[in-house]
């Protein structure tokens, strides 16, 4: 199944179909392996209310969906979804070597028009991408909004993200950190200056935890739940419908 993307291209597509090559090993790296953990909370807390239909949205290579596919029950149906067919096809690849190739189905397709029915899913999931889509993206009122309509009445919406720590030493080191290793690593490793250059500075300018909070409720959701990981560098949140 796939959705043609509206045209001209939506916000920051050139970025995210330059980047596949390296882009796992980057994550590892720059999150010093951290990322794996934080989507497996994310999975956990997916499959808390054991899920009927589970969406992945911007599921980039594939790892949220693919978490997901190991630890549901056997009769969860679960879809990832990204515009990006580079990113795309490593996750149709990654989902068949882990053996779950048959439990999942990856779509093209864009988050602020997503090609299903109203009240079709449990659970709307997204890891890393929500800043992405929300952060100075005219596509973030519409993303959210897709998203209420999607999902069925008491579903959620789990999103683990980068975050800004509340202690302010923490996060003069995280914003370090970020300039200083993420940037330039993320740089050499992928050749990618215009990508990782809006990494960085999207992630040091994102939104703290209350903001990312009243976001979700404006838009419509009823309780925002948050947890942050590892003293605030990323966080999981759980918004109800
Ligand atoms: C930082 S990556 C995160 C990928 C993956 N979820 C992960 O955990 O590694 C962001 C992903 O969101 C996708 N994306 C960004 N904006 C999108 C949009 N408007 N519609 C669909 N996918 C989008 C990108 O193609 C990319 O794969």
């Amino acid at each position: 199944m796939s959705n043609s993307l509206p045209s001209p291209k939506p916000p920051l597509h050139n970025i995210f179909t330059a980047v596949p090559p390296h882009y796992d090993l980057v994550n590892h790296i720059i999150t010093i392996g951290m990322d794996k953990r934080w989507r497996r909370l994310a999975t956990l807390a997916c499959l808390e209310t054991k899920p009927h239909r589970v969406l992945d949205i911007g599921c980039g290579t594939g790892d949220l969906t693919i978490s997901m596919a190991r630890l549901a029950n056997k009769d969860t149906e679960i879809t990832g979804l990204d515009y990006s067919p580079p990113m795309l096809e490593i996750a149709k690849e990654k989902a068949e070597k882990a053996g779950v190739g048959k439990r999942v189905r990856f779509i093209e397709g864009e988050a602020s028009h997503l090609p299903f029915p109203d009240s079709t899913f449990d659970v709307t999931a997204i890891s890393f991408a929500f800043r992405n889509l929300t952060y100075k993206n005219p596509v973030c009122q519409s993303h959210l909004a897709e998203v209420l309509r999607v999902l069925k009445p008491g579903g959620r919406y789990v999103i683990v993200e980068s975050s800004q720590p509340e202690n302010s030493f923490i996060r003069a080191c995280s914003h370090f950190y970020i300039r200083v290793f993420v940037k330039p690593l993320g740089i050499i490793l992928s050749g990618n200056i215009g990508a990782y250059r809006y990494l960085a500075e999207s992630m040091i300018r994102f939104y703290s935890p209350g903001e990312v909070k009243d976001l979700l409720m404006s838009a419509g959701f009823r309780e925002v739940k948050y947890r942050p990981l590892f003293f605030g560098a990323a966080g999981i949140y759980v918004a109800v419908k």
